[in-house]
């Protein structure tokens, strides 16, 4: 799937967002390795902690049919600039993708970002640093 694919399939995701707090709509598409896509809007909460973010609907969604390698995400919403994912997301997003994986950052005006996981999230905390070393 080519990139201006995968940028359609998060804007038209968006609109299916839950955002009756913020109005702020956001939309992620997700390509596994695969080949599958998986797309996800936030979903807000009266308790308003509780709000989870698209991008990491797309991953738990992808996560949950049992999908653990991934290809391309893109994240769009109505920002100024290209919308950067929030701290929450880019520790999820490290755990299930490759440093180099490549992430399209956009908005509805088509700027468009893209980044590896690596430059989102440097020295990340990761499933690594729970092995203790024997000293
Ligand atoms: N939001 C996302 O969905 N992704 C982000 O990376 C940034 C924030 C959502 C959460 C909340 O529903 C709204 O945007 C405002 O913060």
């Amino acid at each position: 799937m080519d990139t201006q694919r995968l940028i359609k399939e998060a804007i038209k995701i968006r609109d299916k967002a839950y955002t009756p707090y913020s109005k702020f709509n956001v939309g992620a598409a997700l390509l596994t390795k695969d080949g599958t896509l998986y797309t996800g809007c936030n979903i807000e909460n009266a308790a308003y902690p509780v709000t989870c973010c698209a991008e990491r609907v797309a991953i738990f969604k992808a996560v949950s049919d049992g999908h653990y390698e991934f290809k391309e995400l893109a994240v769009v919403a109505d920002t100024a600039r290209p919308v950067p994912p929030c701290g929450s997301c880019r520790q999820v997003m490290s755990e299930f993708f490759h440093p180099d994986l490549t992430i399209h950052l956009t908005n509805l005006t088509d700027t468009v970002k893209t980044v590896k996981m690596s430059e989102l999230l440097p020295f990340s905390f990761s499933p690594d640093d729970l092995i203790r070393k024997e000293s």
